[in-house]
């Protein structure tokens, strides 16, 4: 599209009032949506005393994630404040040369052959799981599926990239996790309406930090003392990092990945799921696919590439319910955007969530189908599940292989069908889960 100029001093398209904010943190998916079909592409509006910027058009996204990366930082964004008391200095949070130095560091460790020595991990844990539902329950029992997916997406991450297995601890992550998630997903208003309830928040959250921070100094401990495992014949990640970090760097570093890599993960399966149950015909594609690569056996890394419906089941899955729906940077400096001035320090968003669903750039945006993920590479910054630029998810092929394998080896052994009656509905906090967890009931196939 060619950019427009617009006359100068003009502000993008948007709401002339303030908008409400509190409800637009009941319901920011609603909002976010609203902004892009009301006002277009490129629009402002006044919260929480600032113009805030959003961009949902690939070209515009792209101009601050790739083209112009130099000119926007994640330092004061929504998401720093909220991830940085929990996870310090890593990877997510740093910035500049900092942030340079700390991913040429992790790097080789997630370069998409180097994940691909998981696979005995990811199955293994995979099978675990399998093992506690068919002994936790009758068949036909509805069970949590969502929190015992991040049971497994922790496990897994904590064997495989920091080589520790967590063991009973990962239950009570699973939790603590969750208890961070809903302090920091949900913004305190001033004056606040509910201050009680938010005390009580916080105090989940105080517990939920220490706890988390207490796993990951003994995981660097155990690491420090014995060594990578003799088992493991490959690295981990903890061992490119652990002869070049200290002890508060290093933790951060472990609570980063540990907090970026499981719960998104976890997120991307669960949706699969519930998208698979609501669409039986793309479930028993990948059945049929299942049982002619694999004839019953465990797959490994060698069968991923075949398992191509599984990964076009997830790749819809994230576009429909990307894990991670909002982007936020902020101008390091004044910039121009289609003809409008971006002044120095402004907030600048980009929603996965409208972008994903974006009438002008999908066929049937609503609707669930896998096969659009056969074609030819889709247009640059128009799916952005994993970000985009220098920024993007350093995790993002541990991730797919792992959700593949995830999947696969589930799907081979089970039926997974949604209770019935059960509320299903998005709720976008740090990552977009499901408002009342996502409830199945598991049949062996
Ligand atoms: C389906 C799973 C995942 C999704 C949807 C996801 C999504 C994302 C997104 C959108 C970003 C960019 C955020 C931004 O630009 O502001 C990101 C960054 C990041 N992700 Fe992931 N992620 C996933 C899995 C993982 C895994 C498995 C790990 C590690 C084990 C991981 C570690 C990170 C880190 C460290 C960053 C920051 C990278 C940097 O700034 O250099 N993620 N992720």
């Amino acid at each position: 599209m060619t950019p427009t100029t617009a006359p100068a001093g003009t502000v993008p398209p948007g709401p002339a009032d303030p908008v409400d904010m509190a409800a637009m943190r009941a319901d920011p998916l609603a909002f976010v949506t609203r902004m892009n079909r009301e006002y277009g592409d490129l629009t402002s509006h006044l919260g929480d005393g600032e113009r805030v910027y959003m961009l949902h058009r690939p070209d515009l996204a792209r101009h601050v994630l790739k083209d112009n990366v130099a000119r926007y930082t994640k330092v004061n964004t929504p998401d720093d404040a909220m991830l940085r008391p929990l996870l310090g200095n890593g990877l997510l949070t740093s910035d500049g040369e900092e942030w340079a130095r700390q991913r040429r560091l992790c790097a080789p460790a997630f370069r998409r052959t180097a994940v691909t020595t998981f696979d005995g991990i990811i199955t293994d844990e995979t099978h675990a799981l399998l093992d506690r539902w068919r002994s936790a329950a009758a068949p036909g029992t509805a069970l949590p599926v969502d929190h015992h997916l991040t049971s497994l997406t922790l496990a897994i991450l904590t064997r495989a990239v920091l080589g520790v297995d967590l063991g009973a601890a990962g239950e009570g992550f699973g939790r603590a996790v969750d208890a961070a998630n809903l302090f920091m997903g949900h913004y305190v208003p001033d004056p606040d309406p509910d201050p009680q309830d938010t005390a009580l928040r916080r105090k989940g959250y105080v517990q939920a930090r220490s706890f988390l921070q207490l796993v990951a100094r003994t995981v660097i401990a155990a690491r420090r003392t014995s060594g990578p495992a003799a088992s493991q014949a490959h690295g981990t990640l903890m061992d490119t990092m652990i002869g070049e970090l200290g002890d508060v760097e290093l933790r951060d570093q472990v609570l980063t990945l540990i907090m970026a890599g499981h719960e998104t993960t976890a997120k991307a399966l669960t949706w699969t799921l519930y998208l698979l149950d609501r669409h039986p015909a793309e479930a028993d594609l990948i059945r049929a696919e299942l049982d002619r690569v694999l004839g019953g056996r465990t797959p490994t890394a060698a069968d991923v590439p075949a398992l191509v419906h599984c990964r076009r089941a997830i790749d819809e899955a994230m576009r429909l319910y990307p894990p991670v729906w909002l982007i936020s940077r902020r101008a390091t400096g004044p910039d121009v955007i289609d003809g409008y001035d971006i002044p120095a320090g402004a907030l600048v968003c980009v929603s996965q969530w409208v972008l994903h669903r974006h009438p002008d750039h999908w066929e049937r945006p609503e609707d669930y189908v896998p096969a659009r993920f056969t074609g030819p590479d889709l247009p640059s910054h128009l799916y952005l599940p994993f970000g985009g630029g220098e920024r993007t998810c350093i995790g993002r092929h541990f991730a797919l292989f792992e959700a593949t394998l995830v999947l696969a080896t589930l799907l081979q052994a089970v039926d997974l069908a949604l209770e019935p009656g059960f509320p299903v509905e998005p709720e976008a906090l740090v990552t977009l889960r499901p408002r009342h967890g996502m409830r199945m009931t598991v049949t062996p196939r």
